[in-house]
């Protein structure tokens, strides 16, 4: 339970999303989420998770109970409000039951076939009005913190409460996905009309969940600094820069950071080898499995690249793809993981087939061999377009996978590169390119393996990688502090 002590007793915040991990994942946000909310519970703040009553959600919950009825809504017979609690959680979580529209199994945007359900407006209008709703209950929140244009809706909602009401807070965790509305469905969103405004949630003609929650919540942050300045321009804004310019001064991008459970070489259980920084030579064990495994040539000399993550546009996986000769030219080896795009996925495969004993693939999600990757590798590339912050690249820091990235977003607030002159030559953790996506991949890896061969140079970089402290109770800090003050201006 949070302490009764200090400035943040009593302190209460409802956390709105819809990805936790280990429960339901497709992005960061789950491991956000599942971090989070603990961290802030040790700062002595009472936060509860409120997500969407969705089977990856039912299935795990103890101790169900409804807590509040909302009555039919948005096309589902009953909207209800449970109680319950999540395995070896101390955070209490509350499900957003509505059976009709939240009852599908896999992932919570799309159907099996990846098409999005044609329902999304409605089933996120829903989770908006009844998180809102929520907040009005017993259980009253200070702070609605809502994440995503999932529950964009949220802080509209609230602004639709007259008197006093919770303060709000919308993260934006990616820009790129928006919830557009066309206009013809605007009405089923169920707001009031004067919300379908250019002061409000109207977006050319339609609507948008992110604009709404960047429109109407009282403070905004994000992922990362550099990602806060970014989307207030017109490269980074995706349509939506001159309002969250308008915003900049209620605007804050604090980053993620790592849960030191989860991702620890010295406790991982899923690598074949723990290490730390004092032993850091065993880590080459881990490296001599995941060769064998992916029948890559038993080499500990030939730099291992690996690369985690969606193959979409976003990350640069194509970038990637065309430096692929590179790589194998330059006597290195590549192991991917990913899934997505499927031109992706088919170029990713023919790389193997050309290049086998040097580049491998493994076209799926995961956890487990993630873990094995991180263990195993000495540098994860994440060439990203653009990228709000970025996790991948952290958890390399903690496991001296050295990261190769581009400088923007999280990647550039989080990676130091190694021949930089800056700031002092030893604070460097790893490589970003000169430029941005697809100008100068080559060269920054040529650096990278150029070092990889100076052992006591690269074991340096290693050791500040891991050094590194992107821990959650840093950001839970900055929260915290943010919380505190939207508390004293609502009183
Ligand atoms: P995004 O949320 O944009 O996908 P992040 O870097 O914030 O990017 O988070 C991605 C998360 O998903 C990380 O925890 C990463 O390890 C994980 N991940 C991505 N792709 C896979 C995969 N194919 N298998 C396992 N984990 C994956
Ligand atoms: C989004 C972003 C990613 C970020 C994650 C968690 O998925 O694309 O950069 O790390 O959210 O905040």
């Amino acid at each position: 339970m949070p302490s009764d002590s200090g400035q943040d007793a009593g302190l209460r915040v409802a956390y709105a999303v819809v990805e936790v991990y280990p429960y339901l994942k497709t992005g960061g946000l789950a491991d956000v989420s599942a971090a989070l909310p603990p961290a802030l519970r040790k700062q002595g703040i009472d936060a509860r998770l409120v997500v969407p009553d969705l089977p990856a959600f039912s299935g795990v919950v103890s101790h169900r109970e409804r807590v509040q009825i909302l009555g039919p809504a948005f096309g589902a017979s009953e909207v209800a409000v449970a109680r319950a609690r999540l395995p070896d959680s101390d955070v209490p979580i509350y499900l957003i039951e509505a059976a009709e529209l939240f009852d599908r199994p896999g992932n919570p945007y799309v159907d099996e076939n990846g098409i999005e359900y044609a329902d999304n407006h409605r089933r996120f209008a829903l989770f908006g009005w009844a998180v809102a709703r929520f907040a009005d209950g017993d259980w009253r929140p200070d702070i609605v913190h809502a994440h995503d244009w999932h529950a964009g809706l949220v802080p509209a909602w609230l602004a639709s409460i007259p008197g006093p009401r919770p303060a709000s807070i919308f993260t934006i965790h990616n820009l790129a996905y928006q919830g557009l509305v066309p206009a013809a469905q605007v009405p089923e969103l169920g707001l009031p009309s004067r919300f379908h405004d250019v002061d409000g949630i109207e977006y050319h003609g339609g609507a948008s969940f992110m604009k709404a929650g960047i429109y109407f919540a009282d403070a905004l942050t994000t992922v990362s600094p550099t990602y806060a300045q970014e989307i207030q321009s017109t490269t980074g804004g995706m349509g939506l820069e001159g309002l969250l310019s308008s915003r900049s001064s209620d605007l804050i991008g604090i980053l993620n950071g790592v849960d030191p459970e989860l991702w620890n070489p010295a406790t991982d259980r899923l690598l074949e080898v723990n290490y730390d920084a004092n032993r850091l030579h065993l880590k080459a064990q881990n490296k001599v499995v995941l060769q064998s495994q992916f029948g890559l040539r038993a080499d500990l000399n030939a730099p291992l690249c690996i690369a985690i993550s969606r193959l979409i546009e976003q990350k640069g996986i194509d970038v990637l793809l065309d430096v692929v000769p590179d790589i194998v030219d330059a006597g290195a080896q590549l192991l991917v993981l990913g899934s997505g795009d499927q031109r992706l996925e088919a170029r990713l495969t023919r790389c193997t087939e050309d290049y086998p004993g040097q580049v491998a693939a493994y076209i799926g999600y995961d956890d487990g061999l993630s873990h094995q990757m991180f263990g195993g590798g000495d540098l994860i590339i994440v060439p990203s377009r653009f990228e709000p912050c970025g996790l991948t690249q952290l958890y390399g820091l903690r496991y001296a996978t050295l990261p190769i990235v581009t400088p923007v977003g999280g990647l550039a607030d989080t990676v130091v590169d190694a021949d930089q002159t800056t700031t002092p030559p030893e604070s460097g953790n790893g490589f970003v390119t000169r430029g941005p996506a697809g100008t100068d991949l080559r060269s920054t890896l040529t650096r990278a393996f150029d070092r990889y061969h100076d052992a006591t140079r690269y074991h340096q970089l290693q050791q500040n990688a891991m050094s590194a402290d992107f821990s959650w109770t840093r950001a839970a800090e900055q929260y915290a502090e943010l919380y505190r003050r939207l508390r004293r201006e609502s009183i």
